[in-house]
């Protein structure tokens, strides 16, 4: 068998176009465009390029994108100022604190200082309540441009059985929480857990999100099941993601790719979180 691969660029590119789409009518109803801020703290190349990227796509779907580059020695006061300056800021829906930040910097207090709802991230624990309680908030981009994907293969993922390998805030945990409310039947595997390969063999959707360069391996998928790769890990040899990809396109029905993938599907969901926040604000 040979996988079909998830074009997830593809579903990007049409997210993006419906949503900028929707934008001139909410302009000429508020006479303003939707507006996100993103703030990038020092000179991360890699985080400076998912910013520059943030932005690009930001005013390609005729939304106002505003960023603010700190430099790397910024301490925690002058971001709590400038998060209470946007939060205050009626131009702004949505607010993004480029993670990581630097060590000097009190991550969790900055993000606890954004609004929850203009916290278009989703990482605020309001926006991680609301998801594991089922009320309307934001849910992090990556766990739901995976589930947007996953839906474009499967329709309803009703009953399927679903492993999410890693448990950080920002990716394992919401996609536990959203596969759930989309009745899989969740296992949520990390570095502690044992015999990933047989908990992977009884999946129907697996969901690689470690940061280990081509961890899973092609005989420890089941058969026609479908693979979501998270992993974008910068190796020697490229971008690779966290699933062998060449083993498992023999072995899955359904996978992304690293590129082009799950990470396009990213900054659409952004987009969309942005143009949702909006609208919500405006009433
Ligand atoms: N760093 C890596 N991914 C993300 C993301 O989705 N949001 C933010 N704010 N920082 C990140």
């Amino acid at each position: 068998m040979t996988a079909t691969i998830i074009d997830g660029k593809a579903h990007a590119a049409s997210l993006r176009a419906a949503i900028a789409g929707h934008v001139p009518a909410f302009r000429a109803a508020t006479g303003r465009a939707p507006g996100l801020a993103v703030v990038l703290v020092g000179e991360d190349p890699a985080s400076a390029v998912y910013v520059r990227s943030k932005g690009r796509a930001t005013r390609e779907a005729g939304m106002e994108s505003v960023e603010h580059r700190l430099p790397a020695d910024t301490d925690t006061a002058t971001l709590l100022a400038l998060v209470a300056d946007l939060n205050a800021d009626p131009a702004i829906d949505g607010i993004l604190v480029q993670l990581p930040l630097p060590r000097q910097v009190d991550a969790q207090a900055v993000l606890l200082a954004i609004d929850p709802d203009k916290d278009v991230d989703g990482f605020h624990p309001v926006n991680a309540g609301r998801l594991a309680t089922g009320m309307p908030g934001f849910v992090p981009c990556t766990p739901l441009g995976c589930v947007m994907l996953l839906k474009s293969v499967h329709g309803s993922l009703s009953g399927l059985d679903a492993v999410v390998i890693g448990r950080s805030n920002i990716v394992g945990k919401p996609m536990a929480q959203l596969l759930i409310a989309e009745s899989c039947t969740v296992t949520v595997a990390h570095s502690r857990t044992r015999d990933l390969p047989a908990r992977i063999r009884a999946a129907d959707i697996v969901v690689a999100a470690v940061g280990i360069p081509a961890l899973v391996k092609g005989d420890w998928i089941k058969p026609g099941a479908t693979v979501i790769d998270v992993g974008i890990n910068r190796t020697e040899t490229g971008l690779v993601g966290d699933v062998d990809f060449a083993e498992a396109m023999a072995v899955a029905g359904a996978i992304t790719p690293v590129p082009g993938g799950v990470g396009p599907m990213t900054i659409a969901c952004l987009l969309r979180n942005t143009y949702v926040s909006a609208c919500r604000r405006e009433g």
